[in-house]
């Protein structure tokens, strides 16, 4: 829950409250170049930030509220290939 409230404080207003991408940030949820990062290279993009490109750079966060800030990308773009995986399995059965 904490890493929830962490997003919601650091990130939503860019990347929305679902971060499934809001005015100013992408879409972290369902996107492959996310989806197809590696912790590490989230948590680089994290600390270095892409400034130019308007993502903001964390490097002050503590070690532990990083990987709780990953870790929270990675359960809510879980939840969704569960969620399109099971949808998928529902579309196959009306098929047979
Ligand atoms: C001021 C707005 C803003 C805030 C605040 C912000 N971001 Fe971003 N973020 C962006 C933008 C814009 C990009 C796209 C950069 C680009 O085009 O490469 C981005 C990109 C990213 C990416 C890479 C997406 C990709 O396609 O590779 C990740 C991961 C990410 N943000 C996570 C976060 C997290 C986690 C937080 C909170 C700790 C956060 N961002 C806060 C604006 C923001």
């Amino acid at each position: 829950m904490e890493a929830k409230a962490a997003f919601d404080t650091a990130c939503a207003s860019c990347h929305g409250l679902d971060a499934r991408g809001g005015e100013r940030g992408p879409d972290l949820v369902s996107r492959s170049e996310v989806v197809r990062k590696t912790d590490a290279e989230l948590r680089k993009i994290l600390t270095d930030g892409k400034t130019s490109a308007g993502m903001p750079s964390f490097a002050s966060y503590a070690p532990a509220k990083l990987s709780a800030l990953v870790d929270y990308l990675r359960s809510r773009v879980i939840s969704h290939a569960e969620r399109r995986c099971s949808l998928a399995k529902r579309n196959a059965r009306s098929v047979i």
